[in-house]
């Protein structure tokens, strides 16, 4: 086997595409770019075993350079084998760059929501009546007064005592009430590495005596994870593809997304990201995901054990219940009794990156439909001599913006009017065009569209205003020139503060003396109560003994000291004079 390969260049030209008219529909054809790199003859003959040449055959060959929603086409010659036709007509085959899809595999997922958290504290002075007990309160469950559907007690020792008659430290008991905050539900998604997929729409046009006909127009997709593929478009012209490109330069980040379940019914889920989630085996307390759904019930891993804990209470005055709280945790509304601290964040939408032209979210699956493509590198044999056609670009003028959104990307946003086709740009720093940053090409409609926006990545240098140069692909004369203007949006802030509720809870009667209290300190056995060693029960005798002698001492100086002086005293003014 021995191939030759000879490179013819010729371009044929076919300027304008109008719309043919066919029986009442318009067949309109693709625009068919200017996007063809080399045009050559491959000759291949086949040797006997013995060395005599069989019949050469003849492929001819076309090779186009691609991007995303560019068209190849090719035309060919044929005799009559269409029905109705005598002579040669003419097939137009074309290919266009539909679609660069990322395929994610979603490993594992989850359903949380935003949990919102109402407390319901009592503060209990020392000595008084008991209002919080150990028993009931230390890590227990509770049921709430709100039927919240979780529900834990807490026990925290050691508060403020302001406003009780005691010098001792009180306590606090709370009951915490965890329902889902508007009753949302979320479902996170830890996706993967992706697969890269370009899909491809293959059309024939066959020219008839009265216009263009559609007679083929199908899908193809090509699987890129190993570089390229190789089909059979057409067995009747014989007609190969080879497409071949690159990875995307941007892809999602394999990690955790999540959506909203249940928005409006016409309404498509949005994926969310750029936020700390919890990956499907982990529930911190500082990332998205921690109250989750789980069966049919809402759970928070080991929360009697860790929701106490990371209360925080600050008790402003004990025998008024009126406190502060907070909770040591990230993404949750704390309720109070008459507004909500909302302390959640969820991220931002994906598709409002530039470069992504679409999302579905599937069951087992995520398809992201890339806005930039690749480079798509497409050769197409053909039997006959085939020729690459392609038709004239235009536009009438353009405006836009150099932008740098809230999360620093830069693009060009730009606005033509009648447009079609592949118009190339140039931006340069001045007017004199001595530097060009870059260059970049664009492809607008297939027929001319009264507005058409695009959006071009920039790279990092270019901080300030640009003149953009555009011409249409193949019509240098068609360059319009202007200076566009440089918007930058701030970065997101991300405020660090974190805010203490406040609260006041009813307890009517909690903290006063009551008969009880008073009945109990009666008891003589109550007054030893905390001594637990015999240094400590010698330390009480010791004190009463004291005490005694103090008492004996102070009734020995009134009797003898005070009384007697204060008699005299009383008396001089009483002496008699002689
Ligand atoms: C040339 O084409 C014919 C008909 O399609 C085929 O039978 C033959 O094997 C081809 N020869 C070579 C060398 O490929
Ligand atoms: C069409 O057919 C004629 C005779 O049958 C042949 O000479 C000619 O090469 C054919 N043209 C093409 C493009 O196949
Ligand atoms: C608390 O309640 C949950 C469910 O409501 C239950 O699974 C758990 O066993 C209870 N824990 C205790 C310590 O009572
Ligand atoms: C979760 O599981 C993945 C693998 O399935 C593992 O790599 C990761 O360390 C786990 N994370 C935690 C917090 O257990
Ligand atoms: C281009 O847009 C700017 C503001 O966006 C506007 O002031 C200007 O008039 C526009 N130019 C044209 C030619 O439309
Ligand atoms: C592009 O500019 C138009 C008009 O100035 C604006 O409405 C649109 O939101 C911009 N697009 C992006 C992606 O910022
Ligand atoms: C490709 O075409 C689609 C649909 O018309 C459009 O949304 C997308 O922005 C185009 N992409 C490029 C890179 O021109």
């Amino acid at each position: 086997m021995f191939i030759k390969i000879l490179y013819l260049f010729y371009i044929s030209y076919v300027y304008g595409n109008p719309p043919f008219r066919e029986s009442g529909t318009t067949t309109i054809l693709p625009h068919c770019s200017y996007n063809s790199i080399m045009e050559g003859q491959i000759e291949t003959s086949g040797d006997d075993r013995d060395g005599t040449a069989t019949a050469t055959n003849v492929t001819g060959s076309i090779m186009f350079h691609m991007s995303l929603n560019e068209t190849a086409c090719i035309k060919l010659e044929t005799n009559g084998t269409l029905p109705g036709h005598v002579g040669t007509s003419s097939i137009l085959h074309s290919v266009e760059f539909l679609r660069l899809e990322h395929h994610y595999s979603i490993t594992g997922k989850y359903i949380f929501g935003i949990p919102s958290i109402s407390f319901d504290c009592k503060c209990d002075c020392a000595g008084g009546d008991p209002i919080c007990t150990f028993e009931e309160y230390y890590h227990k469950n509770c049921t709430s007064s709100s039927a919240a559907p979780l529900c834990y007690a807490s026990f925290l020792p050691f508060q403020s005592n302001i406003g009780c008659f005691s010098s001792q430290p009180s306590a606090v008991c709370c009951k915490m009430s965890i329902r889902p905050h508007e009753n949302w539900m979320f479902e996170a998604l830890t996706i993967s590495q992706p697969s890269t997929v370009l899909v491809l729409r293959y059309r024939i046009f066959e020219k008839l005596n009265r216009g263009w006909k559609k007679s083929v127009d199908e899908k193809i997709s090509v699987d890129l994870n190993s570089g390229g593929a190789k089909y059979d478009l057409n067995r009747e012209h014989r007609i190969e593809l080879i497409a071949s490109g690159s990875r995307p330069h941007r892809q999602l980040e394999p990690g955790n997304y999540f959506w909203q379940i249940g928005t409006g019914l016409n309404e498509k889920p949005q994926l969310r990201g750029k936020i700390a989630i919890n990956d499907f085996n982990e529930t911190s307390l500082e990332k998205l995901g921690w109250f989750r759904m789980e069966g049919n019930a809402w759970a928070i891993k080991n929360g009697l054990g860790r929701m106490p804990k990371a209360q925080h209470i600050q008790v402003k005055d004990c025998k008024a219940q009126s406190y502060l709280t907070t909770l040591d945790a990230e993404q949750f509304v704390l309720e109070g009794s008459d507004d909500k601290i909302l302390s959640y964040n969820l991220g931002s939408a994906i598709i409002d990156d530039p470069w992504i032209g679409g999302i579905e979210i599937g069951n087992r699956a995520i398809t992201v439909n890339h806005a930039e493509g690749t480079s798509l590198l497409l050769t197409l044999k053909a039997k006959s001599q085939p020729k690459a056609v392609h038709h004239i670009s235009q536009f009438s003028s353009f405006n836009g913006s150099i932008q740098l959104d809230k999360d620093s990307n830069r693009f060009l946003n730009l606005t033509f009017l009648d447009t079609r086709g592949t118009l190339i740009g140039q931006v340069f720093s001045s007017e004199t065009r001595t530097q060009m940053d870059i260059v970049f090409s664009i492809q607008t409609s297939t027929n001319i569209e009264d507005f058409f926006k695009a959006i071009v990545s920039l790279p990092s240098t270019i901080d300030s205003r640009r003149y953009i140069c555009i011409h249409a692909s193949g019509d240098l004369d068609s360059q319009q020139c202007q200076w566009l203007e440089y918007k930058a949006d701030p970065l997101n802030l991300n405020r660090i503060s974190h805010r203490w509720q406040q609260a006041h809870s009813n307890c009517n009667g909690c903290n006063e003396r009551g008969v009880d209290l008073f009945l109990t300190n009666l008891d003589p056995r109550k007054w030893f109560d905390g001594l637990n060693s015999p240094a400590e029960i010698m330390m009480c005798v010791f004190e009463i003994l004291l005490g005694i002698v103090l008492f004996m001492a102070t009734i020995a100086l009134c009797t003898k000291c005070f009384i007697p002086l204060t008699r005299w005293l009383i008396c001089i003014p009483k002496m008699p004079k002689k």
